[in-house]
């Protein structure tokens, strides 16, 4: 398949560049008035349209951008969109005053959710999360991580894991699983946190990774649900099961998760809404990438977190949605980019990287998906929407 009329090839960047750091982030290569070849699903040629090959200008198979950008598709590296139904009232009460915490301690929130997921059946799930991913897809989505983490159960977590190994066979895009039963501690453990971290580590992860249900690993490290002893013990659990950490850090107050995080090889600290000096130092020579979630800011009132800082000191910054039925009931990764540039200043050529190439570092797919480069794979899902 040919595509012609090409306005702008967007994000065109070396083979071997996996990620982004710093002022590196600064440059997106575009070719203005393009054409791009795309063989077996892969990125086979591009070039300018005055220097077009006579032998493909003819290809059967060809469509004409009509003047439009071309884009990687973007590569939303953390979400939660396996749920059973929205916490709208939550944001009544968030109006009337209350906080993300105080909610969260009274029942609601993340103990909410998973209240009502219990109750409700695979089948249910998996329906209900393909209509948001399909909705995704169509918002330019085109490699995606899904979060456990509404269980907190075994069965409960094995049933929304198992959802998510539905979506990875049922769609054509990347999906890596994140198991993350330490998202916050049932109602029944609230006194016990040792009997629940044991439930994770004896009875959950054994299981989980028999089935081979997920990729990685993540802990919500904050004051009122995981504590940095609590996290590094869950983290360590999961090394033996060759899961990474992907871990929610400095999302409400700066809380020791990056230190834990950088400490276990974390493949990204996610939020940081909440930093100081020490998480940028922490930071500066790992390889742990900075995913950003502006939509969650936005949704909850909560201060943006510092993007200018985390560049300016050379590390990689990733951005990604945060899709979930309280925090950040949207899954739409324009929002994300625009909240990126209009809230945290980054630049767009800043925002587009972090969305893309970044995202999709931020799950260990960079060498197929996240910028446009020879061998780089394609998805086509029909006649108006392809995504690479
Ligand atoms: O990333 N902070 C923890 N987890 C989610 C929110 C989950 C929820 O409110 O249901 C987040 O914002
Ligand atoms: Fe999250």
């Amino acid at each position: 398949m040919l595509i012609t009329n090409i306005k702008g090839l967007v994000g065109i960047h070396p083979k071997d560049k996996l990620v982004l750091r710093g002022s590196e982030l600064d440059d997106l290569p575009v070719i203005e008035n393009a054409w791009l070849l795309i063989e077996d699903d892969l990125i086979k040629d591009f070039g300018e349209m005055g220097s077009i090959p006579s032998q493909i200008s003819n290809l059967p198979s060809q469509i004409s951008a009509k003047g439009r950008y071309v884009f990687p598709s973007w590569c939303d590296s953390h979400t939660h969109i396996v749920f059973a139904a929205t916490r709208e009232e939550e944001f009544a009460m968030k109006i009337q005053g209350k906080s993300y915490e105080e909610i969260a301690a009274a029942g609601g929130g993340i103990l909410n959710s998973a209240n009502k997921l219990q109750k409700a059946t695979e089948d249910e799930l998996f329906e209900s999360a393909s209509i948001r991913l399909k909705q995704m897809i169509l918002q330019g989505t085109g490699a995606v991580e899904i979060k456990s983490g509404y269980g907190l159960t075994t069965a409960s977590e094995i049933k929304m894991l198992r959802v998510i190994s539905r979506l990875k066979n049922h769609f054509p895009i990347p999906i890596k699983a994140t198991f993350l039963a330490a998202h916050a501690f049932p109602a029944e453990f609230k006194n016990d946190h040792h009997g629940y971290i044991n439930l994770i580590i004896n009875e959950m992860l054994p299981r989980i990774a028999e089935e081979n249900l997920a990729d990685y690993i993540d802990a919500f490290c904050e004051k009122g649900f995981f504590s940095v002893g609590e996290t590094d013990q869950i983290l360590k659990a999961g090394a033996k099961y060759g899961l990474k950490p992907k871990i929610h850090a400095n999302q409400l107050s700066v809380s020791g998760a990056i230190e834990v995080a950088v400490k276990n090889n974390a493949i990204s600290v996610d939020h940081l809404e909440e930093s100081n000096k020490e998480t940028i130092d922490t930071l500066r020579n790992a390889d742990t990438i900075v995913t950003l979630l502006p939509s969650c800011s936005f949704y909850l009132g909560i201060p943006f977190a510092d993007a200018k800082s985390f560049i300016k000191a050379d590390l990689p910054v990733a951005l990604a949605t945060d899709y979930n039925p309280g925090s950040t009931p949207s899954g739409n990764m324009n929002f994300v980019v625009s909240l990126g540039c209009i809230k945290m200043k980054m630049f767009p050529e800043q925002a587009i990287n972090a969305a893309t190439l970044n995202g999709a570092a931020a799950m260990e797919i960079s060498e197929s998906y996240g910028s446009v480069a020879l061998g780089k794979k394609q998805i086509y899902l029909s006649q108006n929407q392809c995504h690479q």
